[in-house]
């Protein structure tokens, strides 16, 4: 592994493993995009997987929001997508501008998992500009807070191989689910060992925590859910770990974010990952009651709300701050990723009240 400069701020690692913190820690998904008018300027000159391919592309974008928010963040999450795993299994993935991703060919029938898709896939060639593009991130990081990497989950990348892009429904790919469940299976397999690999990858490319993003968790029944999600997450916290150990290498903290698995929370406190990202339709308190202390708990502020004006902002801040506690086991984030037409200064005013906040209130418990 590649010598690193030390770590000045490591607040969101302890946080992420049950550690005393001075300060509840923040950062955002998708805190690189295009609310940032600096992101807009890039995108107009290359295309989205451009950006993604480049290693200095990519260490540019990600340092955006951390050069723009300076010191307000205490983590950065590598520019890259979910659906480069899909494009490592031999999918083209196209993105439009505007409209999102689009796959001009994909997966209809099973027999499409062995003609469509490459057989083994060797992450360190069809996904190795990730790994470059995270080593060169964490160097120009220099030490300011820990470089995030992360994974889909095998369901949500499914769903878009199949759906061929986003959908309301997902009926293409829930048609696979229930008239041909062991094939379903069998891909979601596929999409897994890829997974575990690319995360592994990550890690030793300088990757210092990890978020697994089963977006459309929320579209699966809690049955279903049980099936064909929770098991293949379960693997990946899992073998990500056991590998790492085998190899000396020290294992990283690792997130999961279910987005609309509110039924899953008790589940996914059990299976190995150390914190949980809620979004935001789940109460801090109830959360909190489920998940007993085992994890650390990440969210949720409703991405909407930074369209409201200053003062709403702050409440908002304080209000979810109290309710989650800070100072152990809570990561500041919002619900989902920002939205992008959220306005930067608003977005400065959310990390402010997070650090004003914060801050009041831990003293609060010391003294
Ligand atoms: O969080 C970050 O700042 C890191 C970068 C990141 C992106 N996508 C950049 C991006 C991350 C972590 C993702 C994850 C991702 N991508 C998810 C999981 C999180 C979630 O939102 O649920 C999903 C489902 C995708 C797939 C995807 N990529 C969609 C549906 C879209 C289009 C819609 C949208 O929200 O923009 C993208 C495009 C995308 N990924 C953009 C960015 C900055 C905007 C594309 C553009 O610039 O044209």
């Amino acid at each position: 592994m590649t010598d690193f400069p030390p770590l000045k701020n490591d607040l969101i690692l302890r946080a992420a493993l049950g550690k005393k913190t001075e300060r509840a820690p923040v950062w955002f998904m998708r805190q690189a995009g295009r609310y940032l008018p600096e992101f807009r300027a890039v995108r107009e000159k290359y295309d989205f997987f451009t950006i993604c391919r480049t290693p200095e592309l990519a260490k540019l974008v990600t340092l955006q929001p951390i050069e723009r928010y300076d010191g307000l963040l205490d983590a950065s999450i590598i520019f890259s997508d979910i659906l480069v795993v899909p494009q490592a299994l031999g999918l083209v993935v196209e993105m439009l501008p505007g409209q999102g991703p689009y796959f001009p060919d994909p997966l209809v029938v099973p027999q499409d998992i062995d003609n469509k898709l490459r057989k083994h896939v060797n992450v360190y060639e069809e996904l190795g500009y990730v790994f470059e593009a995270i080593t060169v991130t964490r160097k120009a990081l220099n030490g300011r807070m820990p470089l995030i990497g992360f994974v889909g989950g095998p369901w949500t990348l499914m769903g878009y191989m199949i759906e061929g892009g986003g959908s309301s429904t997902l009926a293409k790919a829930k048609t696979w689910l229930f008239r041909y469940p062991e094939e379903s299976k069998r891909l979601l397999q596929r999409i897994t060992d890829v997974c575990i690999d690319f995360l592994i990858g990550q890690i030793k490319a300088g990757a210092q925590m990890i978020q697994v993003f089963e977006s459309w968790g929320g579209e699966l029944s809690p049955y279903d859910f049980n099936i064909f999600s929770l098991p293949y997450l379960t693997q990946i916290a899992d073998k990500v770990k056991t590998q790492l150990k085998q190899e000396g290498i020290e294992p990283v903290p690792m997130t999961i974010f279910c987005k609309g698995s509110w039924y899953a929370l008790e589940s996914l406190s059990n299976i190995g990952y150390d914190t949980i990202s809620l979004d935001w339709t789940i109460d801090p308190a109830y959360a909190k009651a489920i998940t007993k202390g085992k994890v650390t708990l990440q969210g949720n502020m409703d991405p909407t709300v930074l369209f409201g004006d200053h003062e709403q902002i702050r409440t908002t801040v304080r209000r979810m701050l109290e309710a989650f506690g800070t100072g152990e086991k809570y990561i500041v984030n919002l619900g989902h990723g920002i939205l992008p037409t959220s306005d930067p200064e608003n977005v400065k005013v959310f990390l402010e009240a997070v650090h004003k906040v914060g801050l009041e209130l831990d003293n609060k418990t010391i003294n």
